[in-house]
């Protein structure tokens, strides 16, 4: 059976190569082996049906939210749910994505998937269209239309991300600063001063500003924010022009470059998502760039800045200011044995009080655009204005949809110029010449210059 080669493959190589922590090793080996083995056995009749969700998950205490989530499905509809935990890095998902749905066989019933992804993997899930047209028409326009590839819905989007500046506010306070930056000129100085000022207090692992500098999804994010707030393009545009090589792009990623070792550590180049929050929520930080969802850790129980902090939109430069649009939409497996349930299960994480509840509870931003305006949600989280702003506004999209199925090889190559810039092996302008060449061989689009607004308002 081609998905028992994928897994025993699993163990042997694929996971235990890129999977940090061997706890998370066992735990994924034993839930794909518990499927493995339901699939063996004929279930009777009466048995109730069981669900394996396959997401992003790789903290404990943020799934440990999420199972109560899935209980209460259960309660509601007598379908359980297993969630399988996921790898770290972006593209380590990706690759075990892949892989589980090449086998063709019945592996997961659902599949979170990132908002990049439809355009790769659109041939193994369901068109969601016929299920979920009423639903769609109620999320962000931009954000839903990231899901459909070629008039087929690849899934539904469930939870949003984007780019947003996470700051101390007790350190801009004792430093005179009466709000966050607004450009990335002012980030610099203030990251500048406070670092000096806490390492003279004796915090010397103290650092300006974290961000997420490894070669890896996180990379294109940052950057894409960093060119497209100073007119820099979105790498390929909207209408195929390969743009990324333009003066406004190479000054950012130049600016990049030389925080590292002045304003952020020089190992920030090796930083993904966890690296950065480990950093910050240690209190070792004055500024982040990070996901909605790093609200959560900051204020839990053991964060050294629990409610010492805030978030803000990301600082601007001659364009504005822009986050990289992110999140996950949830598609259900062609291959998926129970695909009634498996729709029930997307039609219910999808559901308003669900994400109103996962907004409280795990500080996840919902989809649907009418619960930004919700007065229950708004009051008490002052926060919730930023993200409505930044989603209304502000949002970058990577070129996924013009993409389609090259679009992992485009992300691959802009990753490794802007890495190679970050690390001083190659000047701004090479890598970028370079990188302009790499993307017309890989897609046959022409170059020019960036739209004269990259950035995508509502
Ligand atoms: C977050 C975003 C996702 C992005 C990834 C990069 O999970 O939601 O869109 O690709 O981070 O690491």
């Amino acid at each position: 059976m081609k998905f028992q080669r994928v897994l025993a493959q699993g163990i042997r190589g694929l996971y235990a190569g890129w999977l940090s922590s061997a706890k998370l090793v066992r735990s994924i080996c034993i839930v794909l082996l518990s499927f493995l083995l339901q699939g063996c056995t004929k279930p009777s009749i009466r048995e109730p049906v069981t669900l394996t969700l396959l997401e992003e998950w790789s903290n404990e205490a943020f799934s440990e939210a999420r199972q109560q989530e899935l209980q209460q499905f259960t309660r509601e509809t007598g379908i359980r749910v297993s969630l399988l935990p996921s790898p770290d890095s972006a593209r380590q998902r990706l690759v075990l994505w892949r892989e589980l749905l090449g086998t063709g066989a019945s592996g997961p019933d659902v599949y979170g998937i990132d908002v990049i992804w439809p355009g790769m993997l659109s041939e193994y899930f369901l068109d969601l269209k016929p299920y979920f047209a009423n639903e769609v028409s109620l999320q962000f326009p931009a954000m839903a239309a990231g899901y459909v590839v070629d008039n087929k819905l690849v899934a539904m989007a469930y939870r949003a991300d984007i780019g947003l500046l996470y700051y101390r506010t007790d350190l801009l306070r004792q430093y005179g600063y009466r709000e966050p930056p607004k450009t990335w000129d002012e980030l610099e100085i203030m990251a500048a001063r406070i670092q000096a000022g806490e390492r003279a207090k004796g915090k010397k692992q103290f650092w300006g500003f974290v961000w997420q500098g490894a070669a890896d999804e996180g990379l294109t994010c940052d950057a894409l924010e960093w060119q497209a707030a100073e007119g820099g393009g979105r790498i390929i545009e909207q209408d195929k022009t390969i743009s990324v090589n333009n003066p406004q792009a190479i000054r950012a990623w130049q600016r990049a470059a030389r925080w590292v070792g002045s304003i952020s550590p020089p190992s920030v180049v090796g930083y993904r998502e966890w690296d950065s929050l480990n950093v910050w929520i240690a209190g070792d930080a004055a500024f982040m760039r990070h996901w909605p969802s790093a609200y959560f850790d900051s204020q839990a129980a053991g964060s050294a800045i629990r409610n010492k902090f805030n978030t803000a939109l990301l600082p601007g430069g001659r364009e504005g200011r822009v986050g990289t649009l992110g999140g996950w939409g949830l598609a259900v497996s062609k291959f998926s044995p129970h695909p009634r349930e498996a729709l029930e299960l997307v039609r219910y994480l999808i559901r308003r009080d669900v994400q109103v509840q996962r907004f409280r509870v795990l500080s996840l931003p919902p989809t649907l655009s009418e619960l930004y305006n919700l007065p229950e949600l708004r009051e008490p989280n002052p926060r919730f204005d930023i993200l409505n702003q930044a989603f209304r506004t502000g949002m970058v999209l990577r070129p996924s949809n013009v993409t389609g199925k090259k679009y992992q090889e485009v992300t691959d190559a802009y990753i490794q110029a802007v890495h190679s810039v970050l690390t001083g092996q190659k000047s701004a302008p090479e890598a970028a010449a370079a990188l302009e060449n790499e993307l017309v061989r890989t897609t046959g689009f022409k170059k020019g210059p960036p739209l004269a607004k990259s950035a995508h308002s509502e």
